[in-house]
């Protein structure tokens, strides 16, 4: 019995400049460009196997140890890339037929608000791609999947290009900076809540476009500007403009989704008070040692510089004292300790 099979592994994907909103809902076109830091292939990754064989007799997929449906949009990035493979002619045609085993696990908690699908569907993309020879940039075949997956297929911080064309041929991801243009660059993650999110990004993004006039605004002219000053910040390591325009972008995409009409409300109250325990630090230090920023769910992320971590990391254990690693079961939606921060 012949088996082809490929292992990768991916890491998610942090947004300083947030996609919120799509232009085109089937080839996943978004209404503005974005930015985001690439983790390492340590803590948050997708370990993702793909084999074929003529044995096979049905596509299959296991996620996490537990067999799951193929969706809709795992079609589409498998059709894009046997397109792909038959146009440039990588693999011959017979194996291009045989059936698909897919098995992946996520090292962290899925779907809730940690990008979790960005690195299942980089790395399930890469694997294909190796898997039927396809060389080049396929980040548009992520995009595909999942919108921010297109970002995870280069380290460093990387753009998504908002693109012109129709057809989606020019929104792909270019990478900004490597990894070590900025190697003292740290993340912290904040689990405030792992558990699955009550709007998924995709619906709360639909029911934004349909109704909020904010949404507009923030994609024609608050998102090019922050763009154009995220690019410098990274290009020059200025962790001040940075810091800021992270924290503005995820305060304008909340506020977007607070104008969505039946409103969004991704940030519970843990994630207000790590919002004001951050600027009382930032006010305190009387300069930005750490920035916010938080994607469809509760939980924060936290960019700072590595000499900064043991200050920050003590204030955060000082104020959150129940806090645990989540490898130990943590996480805790009242675990702040009240009063003034
Ligand atoms: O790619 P999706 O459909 O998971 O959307 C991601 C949206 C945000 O995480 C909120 C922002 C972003 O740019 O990653």
């Amino acid at each position: 019995m012949v088996i082809l099979s490929v292992t990768g592994r991916a890491p998610i994907n942090i947004a300083v400049v947030k996609y919120w909103g799509k232009k085109d809902e089937r080839l996943i076109l978004p209404l503005n460009g974005s930015i985001s830091g690439t983790l390492d292939l340590t803590h948050m990754c997708a370990t993702t196997t793909v084999a074929i064989s003529e044995s096979f007799s049905e596509d299959q997929f296991w996620l996490n140890g537990l067999e799951c449906s193929l969706s809709a949009r795992f079609s589409i990035v498998l059709e894009a890339i046997k397109k792909r493979a038959l146009e440039n002619e990588t693999i011959d045609r017979e194996k291009l037929s045989w059936k698909i085993h897919i098995c992946s696990k996520n090292n962290f908690p899925t779907a809730a608000g940690l990008a979790s699908s960005a690195a299942g569907l980089a790395c399930l993309v890469f694997c294909l791609a190796r898997l039927y020879n396809i060389d080049g940039d396929v980040s548009g075949i992520a995009r595909l999947g999942s919108g921010s997956a297109c970002r995870s297929m280069y380290g460093g911080f990387v753009e998504w290009m908002v693109g012109e064309c129709r057809d989606g041929r020019d929104s792909v991801a270019k990478q900004i900076i490597p990894a070590n243009h900025w190697p003292n660059m740290a993340v912290l993650i904040l689990v405030v809540n792992a558990g699955r999110k009550h709007t998924s990004s995709t619906s709360g993004m639909q029911t934004s476009v349909q109704t909020s006039r904010l949404l507009e605004h923030r994609a024609k002219l608050v998102v090019p500007d922050h763009i154009d000053l995220m690019r410098g910040a990274l290009l020059q390591k200025d962790f001040q403009t940075f810091a800021q325009v992270t924290m503005k972008d995820s305060n304008s995409m909340h506020a977007v989704c607070m104008d969505t009409y039946p409103p969004i409300h991704y940030l519970t109250h843990v994630s207000h008070h790590i919002i004001n325990l951050v600027h009382s630090i930032n006010n305190y230090f009387r300069t930005c040692k750490v920035a916010y920023t938080f994607d469809a769910g509760p939980n924060a992320c936290l960019y700072l510089l590595d000499d900064d971590l043991p200050t920050i990391l003590s204030l955060i254990r000082y104020f959150y004292p129940k806090i645990q690693n989540v490898e130990e079961g943590g996480t805790d939606d009242d675990a702040c300790r009240d009063g003034d921060v």
